[in-house]
């Protein structure tokens, strides 16, 4: 095989993959990110979360100067990063080197008059910026350089994906469009910390920390922001109250359930995030799901938020998944491809139903990845044997150990290209015995379904949870036809490639919708071959057709 990466760096990828902690250009060399240790999932919160409390955002003139936009400001404190972006107007977010920048920022801006509506006093870090003389002023605008915080469309991706040279490189081209950005992620934790000081203006102890996506290394541009209420940092302290020869504890309401405590926080805050959050809009309370939940929409950042309330075992799941996606490039790589793979094909979709998420997908994609041989990533069992004290965590009873220190873990000596991989990806899938076995992450094997659920892949925290329970047959027969046809696509293409260079190839072959795309050769292509798997999987397309299915039972 040839080298992983395809002759990119293979120490860490780094040239194309930007770590959620990498600094912003100009601030590091590239060289510094290569050479740094990678950090641990807390480090990175905390880092992150500190740096949004020294953050403000600014909604500023169409038309504006940025040097005397970064002086105004300077007088308040020196300005560690800052960048525009449009979001219906330009925007600045602004990172203060110190937090008490923003109190003096604060105190000397005023409120807005209020001469038809009455505007609620709440103080928030959302600032307008404005020219007292805007026809004077505008001559003297400067060109900004926005930052995109949207990934291009696939139409256009699928262009630059023409003109790569390999699959490989295909699927990293993918990975660096729709990617988080190091400013985007700001600008996430920056919603997280703006909802915190409504929190805290109820529980000043608390935190509100992003979880799924956006930390997880797999989060695409566009994606919501989960987000939850975290109180663990108020129990810590409790712990140690206890010691000595007296015991002293809060008086504290109490409720029959944490169910119960849950639903009545998440209504509170989320009532206040309607009345009085500054571009807080569509706020939704969801208490009766599983997991209650407050949905929102945030204008200024144009994030689609969930908060919810601790949920410590999903953010186990994160923080596994992070060290997954940082431990070899091709991870990253591999899932990108395939999530997008599937929103094309309609197997993904952003509102909830009966098909695959992508949490789900993202998980399929690291059972595939234990499979290999040598084991590209190791098994859950694997990284709690790695596991130090500190790392150790029972929750709610399951234990959720595992080694948090990513230079315990050893580096695969797998060296397949991704062109294999994600051939075999589809391959494997297209071939898995769904009828019979689930994936389970934790053991790194396919192990006997405990319940007939048509796709069952074990919670690797909760086992007794399956985290695709809501996907349905049709759903799970779709995915695997759409597996076959796309393992035949690049098996049938691998050859052929280079010379049909006008026609989208490899992975650009494979998102663009295989009805849409030119059908007839499609057909031409189904002729040819007497593959019984082919014919088989026709047979089953047809009768998932209702019409057709009216026909085969002779109706
Ligand atoms: N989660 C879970 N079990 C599920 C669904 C979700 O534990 N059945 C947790 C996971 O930690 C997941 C997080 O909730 O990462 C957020 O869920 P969701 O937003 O659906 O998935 P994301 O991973 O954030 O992916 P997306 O980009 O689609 O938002
Ligand atoms: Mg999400």
């Amino acid at each position: 095989g040839q080298p992983r990466g395809q002759g990119r760096p293979s120490s860490s990828g780094a040239a194309v993959q930007r770590a959620p902690e990498a600094a912003s250009p100009g601030e590091a060399g590239e060289d510094a990110e290569v050479n740094t240790r990678k950090k641990t999932f807390a480090e990175v919160q905390t880092e992150r979360l500190e740096q949004a409390e020294r953050t403000v955002l600014i909604k500023c003139p169409p038309k504006l100067n940025e040097k005397k936009l970064l002086q105004y400001l300077s007088s308040h404190g020196n300005i560690k990063s800052h960048f525009f972006f449009e979001n219906w107007g330009i925007h600045a977010l602004i990172e203060f080197s110190e937090k008490n920048s923003i109190a003096s920022l604060q105190d000397a801006i005023g409120v807005p008059s209020a001469a038809e509506y009455h505007v609620v006093p709440f103080k928030s870090r959302l600032f307008n910026f404005m020219l007292k003389n805007p026809v004077s002023q505008a001559a003297e605008e400067t060109l900004l350089h926005l930052s995109p915080q949207s990934h291009i469309p696939v139409k256009e991706l699928i262009e630059k994906l023409c003109h790569a040279d390999s699959i490989s490189s295909q699927m990293y081209i993918l990975l660096n469009e729709y990617q988080l950005t190091d400013e985007n992620i700001k600008l996430r934790y920056l919603v997280c910390s703006l909802v915190q000081d409504f929190a805290r203006a109820y529980f000043p102890d608390s935190t509100v920390k992003p979880f799924g996506s956006s930390v997880n290394t797999f989060g695409k541009l566009g994606c919501d922001v989960d987000m939850f209420l975290d109180f663990r940092d108020t129990q810590k302290h409790a712990a140690k109250m206890k010691k000595g020869p007296f015991d002293m504890e809060y008086q504290m309401k109490r409720l029959p359930s944490e169910r119960l405590a849950t639903q009545k926080i998440l209504s509170v805050i989320g009532d206040c995030l309607d009345n009085f959050g500054p571009g807080c809009v569509s706020v939704q309370k969801i208490l009766n799901a599983r997991c209650p939940l407050v949905k929102f929409s945030h204008q200024p950042t144009g994030f689609q938020c969930d908060l919810s309330v601790s949920n410590s075992i999903a953010i186990k799941s994160s923080e596994l998944l992070y060290i997954y996606g940082c431990l070899d490039s091709r991870v990253r790589a591999l899932v990108f491809s395939v999530r997008c793979w599937a929103r094309v094909h309609g197997l993904t979709n952003s509102t909830p139903g009966t098909w695959i998420t992508n949490f789900s997908l993202t998980m399929m994609v690291m059972f595939f990845l234990q499979q290999r041989s040598p084991p590209i990533i190791p098994t859950l069992d694997q990284l709690k044997e790695l596991a130090d004290q500190k790392d150790k965590l029972v929750i709610g009873g399951y234990d959720c150990s595992f080694v948090s220190d990513l230079s315990k873990i050893k580096c695969t000596n797998n060296t397949e290209t991704l062109d294999v991989l994600l051939g075999d990806f589809f391959e494997y899938y297209g071939n898995f015995d769904f009828r019979r076995n689930s994936i389970n992450l934790r053991k790194g094997k396919e192990v006997n379904k405990p319940e007939s659920s048509p796709l069952y892949i074990w919670n690797p925290f909760e086992q007794d949870l399956n985290i695709s329970k809501n996907v349905n047959q049709p759903q799970l027969e779709k995915f695997v036809a759409m597996a076959r046809e796309s393992a035949w696509i690049l098996r049938k293409e691998e050859k052929a490639q280079q010379m049909v260079n006008k026609q989208p190839w490899g992975l650009a072959a494979l998102l663009i919708p295989f009805g849409k795309s030119n059908s007839n050769k499609m057909k031409n292509r189904m002729k040819g071959i007497g593959s019984e798997t082919i014919r088989n999987l026709l047979d089953s397309l047809k009768l998932n057709n209702p019409n057709n299915l009216q026909k085969a039972v002779g109706k």
